[in-house]
């Protein structure tokens, strides 16, 4: 007696499962249907010239971080002076070096100053956006010229 009813409630179940899929599958393909037809109407009325733009578009940019790039890269040489190197906040090392401009500066810093001075510092994979935020960072930590009041 048992297991003959407990059988019938198990294909019971099965049945109104059975539906519910039916149910859930009509559903689902109205559903796609429907999204089929709103992708046609969005493809079609996009303006291509404004796709264009969103494919040509600059990724965003986060400012460059040029003491990060310092540590990683030119702090290695210019921290101690390596083979000549302008230290860090030497302002008599670095002084003649700036009266060349900033022009001649970053035109070291990106193609190198041999023999001692590598291209981009050793950061290859540095934008010069990058490597000017790095110089910029080691001309900042000089002391200020107008600290010291001469001429
Ligand atoms: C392998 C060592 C080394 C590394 C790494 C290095 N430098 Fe230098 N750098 C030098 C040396 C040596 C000089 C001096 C070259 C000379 O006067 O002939 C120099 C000179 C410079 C100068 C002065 C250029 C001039 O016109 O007088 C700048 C600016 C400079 N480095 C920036 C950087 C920046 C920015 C980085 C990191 C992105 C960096 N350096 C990484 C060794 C290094």
């Amino acid at each position: 007696m048992r297991p003959k009813a407990f059988g019938a409630t198990i294909t019971a179940r099965r049945e109104s499962g059975i539906e519910n899929k039916g149910k859930t599958l009509r559903i689902l393909i109205l559903m796609s249907l429907a999204l089929l037809i709103a992708g046609c109407g969005d493809s079609s009325s996009t303006d291509p010239a404004s796709s264009n733009a969103a494919l040509t578009a600059p990724p965003v940019s986060t400012a460059p971080d040029g003491e990060g790039i310092y540590n990683k890269f030119c702090f290695s040489c210019h921290a101690a002076g390596v083979a000549g190197a302008p230290k860090l906040g030497d302002v008599e090392a670095w002084a003649p070096r700036i009266a060349q401009g900033m022009d001649v500066l970053m035109k070291h810093v990106v193609e190198g100053m041999p023999p001692g001075m590598p291209a981009k510092g050793l950061c290859n994979q540095c934008s010069n956006e990058e490597l000017a935020a790095s110089l910029d960072y080691m001309l900042d930590s000089l002391p200020k010229a107008s600290d010291e009041s001469e001429g």
